[in-house]
């Protein structure tokens, strides 16, 4: 398993990222159970954080943090209802995104367990 902090630049860096975000948002705008949740009618901006995110937890630009602060992800979902629906919704669009992505085996494996972790520890609800 690689070392997360070398994943960005093993599997090719920023056109990774942009690919793999810009697809999960792709189905996000499409999706009737997640696209009420975000109260921006432009998903871009969210879009962006997203990228800046996933960029900088996986040892590229640390631009998320410059410009956001500390994550704090769970306090920054506490506005959403994130339930076991939500969460599956959510890990839905991702599985396209992450099996569109072009990584290798390993690299995909690797992030398709963190998703499914990190996507576990962002529900606030229990229904
Ligand atoms: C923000 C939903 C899981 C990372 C948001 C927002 C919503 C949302 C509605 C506000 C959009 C905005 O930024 O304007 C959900 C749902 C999830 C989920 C329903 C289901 C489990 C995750 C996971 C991660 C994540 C697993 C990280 C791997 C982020 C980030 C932001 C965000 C980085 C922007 C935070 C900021 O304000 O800087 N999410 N999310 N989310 N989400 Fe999630």
């Amino acid at each position: 398993m690689s070392d997360p902090q070398n994943f960005y630049a093993e599997v090719g860096g920023a056109p990774v990222f942009d690919k793999l975000v810009s697809r999960f948002y792709e189905e996000v705008a499409a999706d009737e159970v997640l696209r009420p949740l975000y109260p921006e009618e432009d998903l871009g901006p969210a879009e962006v954080r997203l990228r800046m995110f996933l960029e900088q937890y996986w040892g590229g630009p640390r631009t998320y943090s410059d410009q956001r602060g500390h994550p704090r992800l769970r306090m920054r979902h506490n506005p959403f209802k994130v339930g076991p629906i939500e969460r599956d919704a959510w890990l839905r669009c991702m599985r396209i995104a992450v099996d569109e992505a072009g990584f290798d085996d390993a690299h995909r494996e690797q992030i398709w367990q963190y998703m499914t972790y990190a996507a576990a520890s962002m529900q606030n609800s229990d229904f």
